[in-house]
């Protein structure tokens, strides 16, 4: 696979075992060969709205990946981050940059080994997107929060429409309050390819009291 091909090829992806296959192999050119060259802006705003909402640790970056998203709340004094993903060979990644404070394999489409409550915060970046996670792991973003926890997760604005996030939202309910939903660019000015100009919305909510 060239690194040209990475980004059809996880928009192609269609079960967690796919995921591992292709994130597997990606691990270790992901943050220069998909991040660096597409101007990867998404956990630079993630962090950024977590923290303009009065977010606090501790956090769980959920699909973690090589720990963009918890380098940039590290950067805005965001701590303790803990992050889970499916792939450790994306965790292995993030682990040798010493950004979070506990990192765990774990599917979102599954239980996460993680007690209810156990969060003041939930963050992700380009999980929520095609071929990856949809809003069935919504449930398991609020088990995990404790009452008023924040959660900020980028959703591309396809997958968005494609997977009925809006009627997750309805069946969530009185389960989650504040609810926002600002669009925002996943990639920066220097992104380019067919891609480029894809957008995503930024689901923000706190578990309800
Ligand atoms: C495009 S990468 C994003 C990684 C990181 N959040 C970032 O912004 O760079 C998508 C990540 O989602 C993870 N992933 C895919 N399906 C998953 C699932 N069912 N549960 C947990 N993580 C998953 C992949 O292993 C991969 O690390």
């Amino acid at each position: 696979m060239t690194d040209k091909t990475d980004l059809q090829a996880a928009y192609r992806l269609r079960t967690p075992d796919d995921s591992k296959r292709l994130y597997a192999v990606w691990a270790d050119t992901y943050d220069s060969s998909f991040a660096a060259d597409m101007d990867f802006a998404l956990p630079g705003a993630v962090a950024k709205a977590f923290a303009d909402a009065g977010g606090r640790g501790p956090v769980l970056d959920l699909g973690a990946g090589t720990g963009l998203c918890g380098a940039a709340l590290r950067a805005l004094n965001i701590t303790p981050v803990d992050a889970t993903d499916l792939s450790p060979e994306m965790l292995a990644v993030a682990r040798r940059k010493d950004i979070y404070a506990t990192l765990f394999e774990g599917n979102l489409l599954e239980r996460l080994a993680v007690d209810d409550g156990t969060y003041a915060g939930a963050v992700s970046t380009g999980t929520f997107t095609t071929g990856h996670v949809g809003p069935e792991a919504l449930d398991e973003v609020v088990r995990i929060l404790a009452p008023g926890g924040l959660a900020v997760i980028s959703v591309h604005a396809e997958h968005w429409q494609a997977q009925g996030f809006g009627d997750k939202l309805d069946a969530l309910g009185d389960a989650i309050d504040q609810l926002q939903m600002p669009l925002v660019r996943i990639y920066g000015d220097k992104g380019h390819g067919a891609h480029k100009d894809d957008l995503s919305k930024l689901l923000m909510f706190r578990r309800a009291q």
